[in-house]
């Protein structure tokens, strides 16, 4: 089996964009000079254009050729997750095999996912046409919104594609987003994104590059996979286990100017120690961002509340002074 090149996958990502045009042009995307998978593309374009919040998510029938990359995909990456993946992947994959249609011969629906999620963590999918700006995209994560691609990649290079797609989303990103820790770790990079100057943005782009695309833990005395962009890539996989590329303890100050390049595997992970210190790291981080409020996400009403003045704090002191007083009561029945 032919390894695949480094998927890329840097959402809003400026110089991925440029790279796409330029991938384009060069003819490599074999899809854009495939009248019938642009065709195609232009289908799953128009269910995103046309989706509003709250509707359930179409559902769509693929090909046999589709069926059939994303058996390809499957197949060679679920061989690897048993040694590569975390815990937490490897926890909740049979999960999603059990309940959502996680098959070699099918490709899951959007909707059978996304409710799947918010049984577990809240999250919801939200289909999207392609590349998002890093504003809107980490937007949709302070709402526990996860944008998803619902197409797949051209039938001719199965183990490669220039850009996200359904393997990459529903094989990658969806078994993390069903753990507790992780989803709220995710959430906290949106949170922080809010009101942020565009600098910042553009650090916390990288900072999500480096956890929730290409990042690392620790798992005893050995090293695991989390990020997506690894966990869909036959390829960088392997390698980024490998003693080829440079380890690197997460550090958001210098993990969030790092360059890193969307074409190759990268030459540099950085490690967390668990989701737990990696959320506690971003929170200290986002207090250097300049901006004159806090923010908060309301689980109940699924909207950002905004703590700038007295009666927002004494609501949120309510809040948890009431969900303490629920923690106490536990506590005393338990011993
Ligand atoms: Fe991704």
């Amino acid at each position: 089996m032919q390894s695949d090149p480094p998927r890329p996958d840097g959402r809003g990502n400026s110089s991925l964009i440029q790279q796409l045009w330029a991938t384009c042009a060069s003819g490599l995307w074999l899809g854009f000079k495939d009248p019938v998978y642009r065709a195609r593309r232009k289908e799953f374009a128009d269910i995103a254009y046309n989706y509003r919040h709250g509707q359930p998510i179409p559902r769509v029938t693929y090909t046999e050729e589709e069926k059939k990359t994303w058996g390809t995909v499957f197949r060679e990456l679920k061989s690897l997750y048993p040694t590569h993946a975390c815990y937490e992947h490897n926890h909740v994959f049979p999960l999603l095999e059990k309940y959502c249609g996680y098959q070699e011969d099918n490709i899951p629906q959007l909707e059978d996912i996304s409710k799947f999620l918010q049984t577990c963590t809240g999250f919801r999918l939200r289909p999207v046409a392609g590349l998002l700006s890093s504003r809107d995209f980490l937007a949709g994560l302070a709402f526990r919104v996860f944008h998803s691609t619902q197409y797949i990649r051209h039938a001719s290079k199965p183990m490669y594609t220039p850009e996200p797609d359904i393997c990459h989303e529903l094989l990658g990103h969806v078994p993390l987003f069903a753990d507790p820790s992780f989803a709220q770790f995710s959430q906290e990079i949106g949170l922080a994104s809010l009101g942020a100057p565009d600098d910042f943005i553009e650090k916390l782009a990288t900072v999500y590059w480096f956890t929730v695309e290409f990042g690392l833990c620790k798992e005893g005395d050995s090293l695991k996979a989390y990020g997506a962009g690894l966990l869909s890539s036959f390829g960088e996989l392997q390698y980024c286990l490998s003693s080829k590329p440079e380890i690197q303890p997460l550090v958001l100050e210098k993990t969030s100017v790092q360059k890193y390049p969307v074409t190759e595997f990268q030459p540099v992970y950085y490690v967390a120690e668990s989701f737990k210190d990696a959320k506690e790291k971003l929170r200290k981080f986002a207090q250097t961002i300049p901006r004159p409020f806090s923010v908060r996400y309301n689980p109940y009403t699924q909207r950002i509340e905004v703590l700038d003045n007295a009666k927002q704090l004494k609501n949120l002191a309510d809040t948890i002074n009431s969900e303490m007083g629920i923690l106490c009561n536990a506590l005393q029945k338990i011993k």
